[in-house]
């Protein structure tokens, strides 16, 4: 190998291992070269990897995952609570009756969370702790839970995120009027958000509306692999996503009028992510341009306050019976947008058609990681945020989940080494330090998750934590993924 060396000039040497950017004058000198020079390339890697000043570090959790409790303290049974009891709806036949048991354990989370060095907080309000029916009276001891984890929080310096809907629909609102089948859902979800924001605003600066508005319209209400497991016609799904947009809405309005002063409110939202599959212009243009289109029913609408024509036309009929004022309502101004970010749904290519752009087909032989929905495309956490930003003018965006499943065995020596997580987060990491270092308005980041928790229709078989849960003892234990966060918060650079 050694001797392979001096058959270059230092130049070419300097170009094959990419640095002839740093200019000769950088190189190191004498001998040893072959060993201090991937010591000068990792300095550069490090002081190039480094995010803005202020960049918020986050972990991310949502209620019915993580809470269990599903019978303390007044709270009403939800949608997830009939759906995880329906025979055959869960992979491993489990149910979050006690999931984590972080409404016990909260006080450990916190610690966790505080060992990282993370200092913001995403999670959920359990609606049905609120509102045991959805609407009508609160439940006295609804929002104890939330004021006890928020003064945790608040003792170890981090910051909550809290995200009003992540699905825990209350099941009496689906009694009642077939849940979000009915616009009242949606006025009664933005009751519940006025109701919370007048309480909780003093301490919680930051809310989402709800967390990812295309899944549970289509996997709760299309494919039926989600609670309330509905499969409905497609004009019934139109009405659904329409109703869920209008909640959205209804909810930023009700957390402006009942928020103390310099509350802020947005979408958690997994946009269909389409990637320019060569990085050309036409080709970057083409994935605004289908971004653009595949979101018309949740970001286009909430950002443009219109339907697009072709979401119309290809609606036809079916298309959701709405009006102009519901359209002003689902684009109420919001002050940030939260992106869930995890896989490449498209890789697009400019064409010569009506649309002007095309979808490759994904080829078989594209890796999957542990949930074989989870592509790995870690560029797409470069661009979707961008995409968001140039085409709406966005200024704020955080990414409110990203993240992956492992195997996550334990090693003999009980260290759960989750090398695959590692490799995962390092590659989203440096394409999110490449769109902050361009100048795309990101704020923080959330992973997905704290913990091992419920991971819905696919029970406890996913682990998407930093930390290994044991769910029979609830014993948390770090995986190396954890170190590996630690040092990237630390650094405020990929690590
Ligand atoms: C997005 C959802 O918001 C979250 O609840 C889920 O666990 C993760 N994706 C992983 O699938």
């Amino acid at each position: 190998m050694k001797r392979a060396f001096t058959r270059f000039s230092r130049r070419q040497f300097a170009s094959i291992v990419g640095w002839s950017a740093l200019g000769a004058s950088m190189l190191p000198v004498g001998p040893g070269l072959a060993q201090s020079g991937p010591e000068i390339g990792l300095r550069d890697r490090s002081a190039r990897s480094g995010f803005p000043d202020g960049f918020v570090w986050g972990t991310a959790t949502s209620s019915y995952q993580v809470e269990g409790a599903v019978d303390k303290d007044g709270r009403g049974p939800s949608i997830w609570d009939r759906f995880a009891h329906t025979p055959g709806a869960i992979a491993d036949q489990s149910t979050a009756d006690t999931a984590t048991d972080h409404y016990h354990l909260y006080k450990e989370d916190v610690r966790l969370m505080k060992s990282l060095g993370a200092r913001a907080y995403r999670f959920s309000i359990a609606w049905p702790r609120v509102f045991p029916e959805g609407v009508g009276s609160p439940n006295p001891k609804g929002l104890d839970f939330y004021n006890r984890l928020l003064d945790e929080l608040s003792a170890h310096g981090i910051a909550p995120y809290a995200t009003l809907y992540h699905w825990d629909l209350p099941q009496a609102l689906q009694d009642r009027f077939g849940g979000w089948t009915s616009r009242d859902t949606a006025k009664a979800f933005a009751d519940y958000a006025a109701y919370v924001a007048e309480r909780l605003s003093d301490r919680v600066k930051h809310f989402f509306t709800i967390n990812e508005c295309a899944r549970l319209v289509q996997l709760g209400h299309g494919t039926g692999a989600d609670a309330p497991g509905l499969k409905l016609s497609q004009a019934g799904l139109n009405q659904v996503r329409h109703h869920v947009a209008l909640g959205h809405g209804l909810a930023v309005q009700a957390v402006r009028a009942h928020g103390r002063a310099g509350t802020r409110v947005g979408p958690a939202e997994n946009a269909v992510s389409c990637i320019p599959a060569i990085e050309t212009p036409a080709n970057v243009r083409a994935a605004e341009m289908a971004t653009r289109e595949l979101n018309a029913g949740y970001l286009t609408v909430m950002m443009e306050g219109k339907y697009t024509d072709a979401y119309l036309t290809q609606a036809g009929r079916d298309a959701p019976d709405h009006t102009a004022e519901d359209l002003r309502v689902i684009s109420s101004p919001v002050d940030f947008v939260g992106l869930n970010i995890y896989t490449p749904d498209h890789y697009v290519v400019a064409a010569d058609n009506e649309r002007g752009f095309a979808l490759a087909p994904f080829p078989a032989s594209f890796p999957r990681m542990k949930a074989t929905w989870l592509r790995p495309g870690p560029e797409t956490m470069y661009w979707v945020p961008r995409h968001v930003a140039r085409l709406w003018n966005v200024k704020s965006i955080y990414i409110t989940e990203n993240g992956t499943s492992g195997s996550d065995q334990p090693a003999a020596d009980g260290t759960v080494y989750d090398v695959d997580r590692i490799m995962f987060l390092r590659n989203y990491l440096t394409q999110l330090q490449r769109a902050t270092a361009e100048g795309v308005p990101i704020g923080g980041y959330f992973l997905w998750s704290l913990m091992d928790n419920f991971e819905w229709s696919d029970g406890f078989e996913q682990r998407f934590g930093l930390y290994h849960v044991d769910f029979e003892t609830k014993r948390r234990t770090a995986k190396l993924s954890a170190s590996f966060y630690r040092e990237t918060i630390a650094r405020n650079a990929v690590a």
